[in-house]
């Protein structure tokens, strides 16, 4: 009920819509209750004094009356949908910028699926209710408010007799608050549905290599049965109540007709006010069928709101504060201090991590896989808060500046470069929206890409295609480079962003590499011993401790965790390094 409430406040900006709606409500169950009593004078003046002249009056008032309801009801009609589906724009508006200032822990925890299924499915099924349910709720009682005033006029006894089935009326729709539990676990359904789809079209390679389409269509089944099972249920349950409501209703009226004939012949009332009164108990009974429909759409409202506003309501993890200052221009002193830290309420990963990049140093961090060198640089974009110690950024603690102002200094290279279903151009332009087409050019020259961007089919506007698909591995980093550098950023953080490229391309990136760090305080993780090699300072990692610090020469020297890494990952690449420095010569 709350979040029916809750659904309802977003209606409050076009009250006014929802005021003019109502009168158009009041006005036309006024006007529709004209032909009734036009019946009523043509049976009990017109025919008896066969005045031709007045019932053909009467039978043009009918006419008017049609006429001007049926313009005044499509005003309402497009008035309420007008009303609604600005209150769905603003929902759907509110829940898409809520979640993405939600924090990346808060991704971690949520599968895609299910939030898109929160802001397509739960946000129509609340659509129904607002649209259409709201506007026949009120419909529904000023229909029956009117006709039982007028029927109560006409003859007080019949209308007591048809009020009989109004408890009965009641029971049915109470019973129907049943579904909202059936509405839940569907809107769940639903967005597992959601979940089974994005996992298999994201991972659709795997599963042809393992030959899952089969496993995945069942997957797919099991929660599609599922669904059309509760909406059966749903709709059966419905059903019943509209049978049970309309059969009890049907009585009321043949007992009016039994009734109102014995009060015809008792003299009480005249054969017009019987007529006329059947014709308004059909008029009372009718929205009430509209009811049921009413009564599963606010219950599918309030089950699906209840879904939107857990969205609305979860905390931001890393939230600004409300006096935060904006950052100006960084010079790139970067300062972790007994930084500790764990994801969610996992047991500590970093502990008492503490360092200092001067403005413009090249700082390395490596270790083994899973120690803790990415989750280290993604405290200093504050993708995560640490839980312990703090993060300077020239002796601002992260925590103080606003995010956006921090975000805008720091340009991020990763492995999984991701890339958006857009022209070569449009990816790079993403580092800075203003940019011109010259400056994507210098960008991408800078980062080795031009050469094989000129050559792809539509040069600068080829489609990359969803995530980069349609790249190679190399090409997608280079392009992911570029994008870097045309946003200019004091912090370069470069998370294996050279990995997993060939020889040649290595080289290419190397190169590209080492003038893009210039003047900029750089992280680098690399699995290759050359992008190390020159660092300014190499921090070891080690289950989320740095166990050793210095330069390459220092740590080689100190035959310690550096040494072993060394002797393991990188000896071997001794050899291909000296093989890339031949080729970089001979590139020139
Ligand atoms: N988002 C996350 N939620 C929970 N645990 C995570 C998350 N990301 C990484 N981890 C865990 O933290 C550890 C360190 O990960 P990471 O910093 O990525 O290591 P590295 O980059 O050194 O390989 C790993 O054991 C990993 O399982
Ligand atoms: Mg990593």
């Amino acid at each position: 009920m709350r979040a029916l409430l809750r659904l309802l406040a977003f209606m409050r900006p076009y009250w006014w819509g929802t005021l003019v709606s109502i009168v158009l409500i009041f006005v036309l169950t006024t006007f529709r209750l004209g032909p009734a009593w036009f019946t009523k004078l043509i049976i009990d003046e017109a025919v008896p004094q066969r005045d031709v002249p007045l019932a053909l009056w009467f039978i043009a008032g009918l006419l008017g009356i049609a006429l001007l309801t049926n313009g005044l009801n499509a005003l309402e009609l497009y008035l309420e949908q007008w009303v609604g589906q600005r209150v769905i724009f603003d929902l759907r508006g509110t829940l898409y910028d809520h979640l993405q200032s939600q924090s990346m822990s808060f991704y971690d925890a949520h599968q895609t699926g299910q939030l898109m299924s929160r802001v397509t499915n739960d946000v129509n099924q609340v659509q129904f209710f607002l649209t259409q349910g709201l506007a026949r709720l009120v419909n529904t009682f000023v229909t029956i408010g009117i006709n039982v005033a007028i029927m109560a006029y006409l003859d007080p006894l019949l209308t007591a007799v048809a009020m009989l089935a109004t408890p009965l009326v009641i029971y049915f729709q109470k019973r129907l608050a049943r579904l909202m539990n059936l509405y839940r676990v569907m809107f769940q359904r639903q967005a597992d549905m959601a979940v089974v789809i994005q996992e298999n079209v994201a991972g659709i390679k795997l599963v042809k290599a393992f030959n899952r389409e089969p496993y995945e269509a069942g997957r797919f089944d099991d929660v599609n049965w599922d669904i059309r099972e509760k909406r059966m249920a749903t709709t059966l349950s419905r059903s019943a109540t509209d049978a049970g409501q309309e059969f009890v209703t049907y009585l009321s009226a043949i007992f009016i007709i039994g009734l109102g004939g014995w009060r015809v012949m008792e003299g009480a009332i005249t054969i017009g006010s019987l007529a006329a009164f059947y014709s308004y108990v059909l008029a009372m009974w009718a929205p009430v069928r509209w009811l049921s429909f009413i009564n599963s759409f606010a219950q599918q409202a309030m089950a699906a709101g209840e879904r939107i506003f857990e969205i609305l309501d979860t905390p931001l993890d890393v939230a600004e504060k409300p006096n935060a200052v904006a950052l100006p221009r960084l010079q790139g002193r970067i300062e972790l201090d007994h930084v500790s830290f764990a994801y969610g309420s996992n047991p500590p990963l970093l502990r008492d991590v503490s360092f200092v990049a001067e403005p413009g140093q090249t700082v390395a961090l490596v270790g083994r896989s899973g120690s803790g060198k990415t989750t280290t640089v993604n405290l200093i974009p504050r993708f995560y808060d640490p839980d312990e110690g703090r993060i300077m950024v020239d002796g601002h603690d992260v925590r103080d500046v606003t995010l956006r102002s921090l975000r805008d200094q720091i340009a991020l290279v990763i492995q999984e470069t991701f890339l958006f279903g857009a022209s070569v151009k449009d990816n790079i332009r993403y580092g800075r929206l203003d940019a011109t087409d010259e400056a994507i050019v210098t960008a991408a020259k800078q980062a080795y890409a031009h050469e094989f961007i000129t050559q792809l089919h539509d040069g600068y506007d080829s489609w990359t295609g969803e995530g980069g698909v349609l790249l190679s591995r190399g090409q997608r980093q280079r392009i992911a480079l570029a994008r870097a550098i045309l946003k200019d950023p004091c912090i370069l953080i470069l998370d294996e962003a050279t990995s997993d490229v060939d020889t040649e391309t290595e080289v290419l990136i190397q190169r590209a590499l080492e003038k893009i760090i210039q003047g900029r305080t750089t992280f680098v993780i690399a699995h290759r011993l050359s992008t190390i090699r020159h660092a300014g300072q190499i921090l070891v990692l080690n289950h989320g401790r740095i166990v050793e610090r210095g330069t390459h020469a220092e740590l080689l020297a100190a035959g310690g965790h550096y040494r072993q890494l060394y002797d393991a990952q990188f000896a071997g690449q001794e050899v291909a390094q000296a093989q890339i420095d031949r080729l970089a010569a001979i590139a020139g």
